[in-house]
């Protein structure tokens, strides 16, 4: 990591932060800087875009000062923003220290400084391991004042909630020659270490269980499909009906026979996205020792062309029972998620299940980057799903289920096709094919992230490339109403 966070309570830097209210307003600060420098940033200020969040004054050849401006009525969500916001002024030089006042804190929010340097780090996140010249980058943060380590409450908390996300966008960032279904495996064997009960199916026992509608999209590719469960058990009074979490974890899609075109197919790398995030999830909660049980189940698998591929019309059995007429073999997340939750519902008699999935192109003609898409069979899921997500800034927006949209998925010669060439609704008609492989009973929240998984440009707390959306949003959801 570049960014280094100390505690010396004694300002040495010539890159002094403080915080002013809003508007900069800077009568707070008179105290913490010279009566020359007071007046050198008052007659600038005069010139200055007043609605900006941060501006930096040289005041002299040697030390700049840097505002923040604390807006009224600022969320935690917003403090996390700011800190990401600082960290695009600071990320540059090979080496740089920074001295923040936090007595010129003036907010009422709890843990600010915890919040702030939080969504500092997560968008201080950086993929370099391929990279032979490293931009090696020492960012040292000195935090003085009354609001110190000490008032950092939860540490442990944005420690965890950070790994989990650094390891989702780590599993999806790396190549797709590094990254196959065994390596996969392979790392998420590591988080035993963490407490977290790892078991693994490969191939020949996923054909004893039945699961050959997964299967069948692994076929093509030389590289063997596994299906990994994750357990982590918090909350060792009630074991039963753990929360559950299943991902899509396609390591590349080509498409299959159906074929996509090259332009951009190298973005399928992020096909497994969903699973990285359960995997993230379960690490965060692990780490920081939720009172919880939870499970996370990821089907990984590679979609390729190839002499044993599937083909457009076989018909496979899914592990429910159900024969599906596969269409095009590009719809290939459904067919390893209807597997993986017809699996998890069966063997762990879940609580609700949410799946995770970059599963079609249409949720990002509708929703973009700014949400993902929710389908679920359950309000009281969907409207805590939406209020976290605001919480966070990892929004969810929930688009209809219904039986007319279901028929659309109805086979002439088997239970159900895995496309539908009419009607439209693409990331509708993949929602009610996973709905097919859950019994209804269940609570189940499908979230569309094909759009939010990974970003060519930056956001919020992202730096650009992978993401981890989802690992806040769910970590958030099991804090505020599981534990
Ligand atoms: N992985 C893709 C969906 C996707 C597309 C994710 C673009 C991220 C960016 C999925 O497997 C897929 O190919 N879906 C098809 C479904 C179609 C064949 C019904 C799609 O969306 O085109
Ligand atoms: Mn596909
Ligand atoms: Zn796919």
């Amino acid at each position: 990591m570049s960014v280094q966070v100390f505690y010396k309570n004694k300002a040495n830097s010539n890159n002094y932060v403080l915080f002013v209210e809003e508007g900069f307003k800077i009568k707070g600060i008179k105290k913490h800087i010279s009566n020359a420098e007071f007046t050198y940033i008052n007659d600038l200020l005069k010139t200055s875009d007043l609605k900006k969040n941060l501006l930096v004054f040289e005041v002299s050849s040697k030390k700049k000062i840097i505002l923040i401006s604390i807006k009224k009525n600022l969320k935690t969500s917003d403090i996390e923003s700011l800190g990401a916001e600082f960290y695009g002024y600071i990320n540059y030089g090979k080496k740089s220290e920074y001295t923040l006042n936090t007595d010129s804190i003036n907010s009422t929010v709890e843990n600010f400084i915890g919040y702030f340097l939080h969504g500092l780090k997560l968008k201080s996140y950086e993929f370099n391991i391929y990279k032979s010249k490293k931009n090696i980058r020492l960012i040292l943060i000195n935090i003085i004042g009354k609001r110190n380590k000490l008032t950092i409450k939860n540490e442990i908390r944005f420690k965890a909630i950070e790994a989990g996300t650094f390891f989702a966008r780590d599993l999806v960032s790396e190549p797709p020659n590094v990254l196959n279904p065994r390596e996969y495996t392979n790392r998420l064997l590591k988080l035993k270490k963490l407490g977290i009960k790892v078991t693994t199916y490969n191939e020949a026992q996923l054909k004893k269980l039945g699961m050959h509608s997964l299967l069948g999209v692994g076929r093509g590719s030389i590289n063997e499909s596994f299906l990994v469960t994750l357990e982590w058990n918090g909350n060792k009074k009630d074991k039963k009906s753990p929360l559950s979490f299943v991902g899509k974890g396609v390591c590349f899609d080509t498409g299959g026979i159906s074929l996509k075109p090259a332009k951009f197919m190298e973005e399928m790398k992020y096909d497994m996205a969903g699973s990285a995030v359960v995997a993230g999830l379960i690490q965060t909660l692990a780490i920081r020792k939720a009172k919880v049980n939870a499970v996370g189940v990821v089907g990984l698998v590679e979609n390729m062309p190839g002499g044993n591929a599937q083909r457009p019309g076989d018909i496979v059995k899914a592990y429910n029972g159900k024969t599906i007429e596969v269409l095009n073999t590009d719809a290939e997340g459904r067919l390893v998620l209807a597997d993986a939750l017809s699996f998890t519902e069966k063997k762990f008699k879940p609580k609700f299940m949410i799946d995770l999935a970059t599963l079609t192109g249409a949720i990002i003609i509708a929703l973009g980057e700014e949400y993902a898409g929710l389908f679920s069979n359950n309000e009281e899921l969907s409207k805590k799903l939406f209020n976290v997500g605001e919480k966070v800034k990892e929004k969810v927006w929930r688009l209809p289920l219904h039986e007319n949209y279901d028929k659309l998925m109805n086979s002439p010669i088997a239970d159900i096709q895995n496309i539908n060439y009419s009607g439209g609704a693409g990331s509708i008609t993949a929602a009610q094919f996973l709905q097919r492989f859950v019994t209804n009973k269940t609570p189940w929240a499908h979230l569309d992230i094909a759009g939010m998984a990974f970003s060519k440009k930056a956001a919020n707390l992202n730096p650009g490339g992978a993401t981890g959306f989802g690992v806040r949003l769910l970590n958030q959801l099991i804090e505020e109403h599981y534990e």
